[in-house]
């Protein structure tokens, strides 16, 4: 009984933890990571930065999306446009 309470405990720990982890995972496999960091800026913003200045801003995700994959203002990046879509979603709720 005791360790099937633990067993569902560690199960709801992963699951919490796991959207979050996935997408720093993809960031770093994207190369998103070279250029930012959640919390200080590099050679782009700190994440949390791009968060708090696109906060309430309706439609932020897609125009961000939008141009990240145009590769114009913001470098080009090889990640797909699905990717990009989560990695956004990502910042922005931070
Ligand atoms: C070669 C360096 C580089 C890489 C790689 C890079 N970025 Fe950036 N990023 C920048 C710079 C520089 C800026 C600031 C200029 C700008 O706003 O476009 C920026 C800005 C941003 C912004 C804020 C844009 C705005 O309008 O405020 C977001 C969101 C972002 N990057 C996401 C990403 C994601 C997601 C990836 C990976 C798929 C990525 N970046 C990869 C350099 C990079």
């Amino acid at each position: 009984m005791r360790a099937m309470m633990v067993a569902g405990l560690v199960v709801a720990g992963l699951v919490l933890a796991g959207p979050a982890s996935a997408s720093s995972e993809l960031a770093k496999k994207s190369g998103c990571l070279n250029c930012h960091a959640v919390d200080t800026k590099k050679v782009g913003p700190a994440y949390k930065d791009v968060a708090a200045k696109y906060k309430g801003k309706d439609g932020s995700d897609a125009t961000l999306v939008a141009k990240i994959m145009a590769g114009k203002e913001h470098p080009k990046v090889k990640a797909s446009e699905d990717d990009v879509k989560a990695l956004v979603k990502w910042v922005l709720a931070m």
